[in-house]
């Protein structure tokens, strides 16, 4: 049964792998140049700053739920070819949909219904991130 403190612990996380993905993308839209990337480098751009935004709303979230945000940074992938960074950036927007899918059941095991309609709005935005990636890659 979910109680508020895994809820806290789920949501920190979830601010840990925000913080990355903010990071990543940061990093490879820098390295992704080159005339064919151009645009797919200011999408990135993009993600980048929803993702910030992402972890400044789960940090709101952890506290006021009486909890303290992280701090800490999850793990982050660069790659020397263009495929392979967009390849680490889908496989971080699948975690991602997996990841707040399962803190949204938290949320309504909790009755936590204003958090869990925050929550559906970032996966809203990981699911596009996750189909604009997937064109990205000619998918
Ligand atoms: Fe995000
Ligand atoms: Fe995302």
């Amino acid at each position: 049964m979910a109680t508020v403190e895994n809820f806290i612990a789920g949501l920190n996380k979830a601010l840990e792998w925000e913080y990355a993905a903010a990071v990543q993308y940061v990093q490879h839209a820098a390295v992704i140049t080159g005339p064919e990337y151009d645009a797919i480098s200011k999408e990135l751009v993009v993600h980048a700053n929803e993702e910030l935004a992402h972890a400044i709303t789960v940090a709101e979230a952890i506290s006021d739920l009486g909890g303290i945000p992280s701090i800490e940074v999850e793990k982050r992938d660069i790659a020397k070819d263009a495929v392979t960074m967009l390849e680490q950036d889908l496989a971080g927007e699948e975690h991602a949909v997996r990841m707040y899918k399962g803190l949204i059941r938290i949320a309504e095991e909790l009755q936590e219904y204003g958090i869990r309609r925050i929550l559906e709005d970032i996966l809203i935005q990981e699911e596009e991130h996750r189909r604009d990636l997937l064109s990205s890659l000619g998918r």
